[in-house]
């Protein structure tokens, strides 16, 4: 089966590989975006990469791709402490969704701990750095095997 998968990155994850990277590294957007096209092509997995910075974005990219893919992988970045608007925008597509950050928010400002996706995923990663996309990727690979 050829999985169509949705990975969407939220605000200021543009600027990864230079935005705090103590905390998020060193690896940039443009590389892990093509690692995950690599990652698809060799599992017969279809990727689609999108990054905003826009909510409103989001959310139109979510109408526009959420019922022709089977899982959405998201790191909605801030929106996560705040967008209700991407919460059901996630809801009205029906779609399985894995959450993932790259650092681990329980471990962070008592504001990062609140998520209005978590209860809405299929899963959550979170504080295993970039590796989270893979494994969440990985993840979705095992599963079609289940049935
Ligand atoms: C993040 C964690 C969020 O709290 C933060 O606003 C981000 C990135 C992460 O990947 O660790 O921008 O989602």
């Amino acid at each position: 089966m050829n999985l169509k998968i949705l990975v969407i990155n939220g605000p200021n994850l543009n600027r990864l590989g230079t935005r705090e990277p103590e905390i998020y590294g060193n690896y940039s957007l443009k590389d892990l975006n093509s690692d995950i096209m690599a990652f698809g092509n060799q599992n017969n997995m279809g990727i689609t990469c999108f990054q905003s910075n826009s909510e409103e974005k989001i959310v139109n990219f979510l109408h526009n791709n959420g019922k022709n893919n089977d899982w959405l992988i998201i790191n909605p970045a801030a929106f996560t402490h705040t967008s209700i608007a991407i919460r059901d925008a996630i809801l009205s597509m029906e779609i399985k969704t894995i959450e993932v950050h790259i650092s681990n928010i329980f471990k962070r400002e008592a504001f990062r701990h609140i998520s209005y996706i978590s209860d809405i995923a299929e899963g959550l990663i979170s504080g295993l750095g970039v590796q989270g996309y893979f494994l969440a990727l990985e993840y979705i690979k095992r599963s079609q095997h289940e049935n």
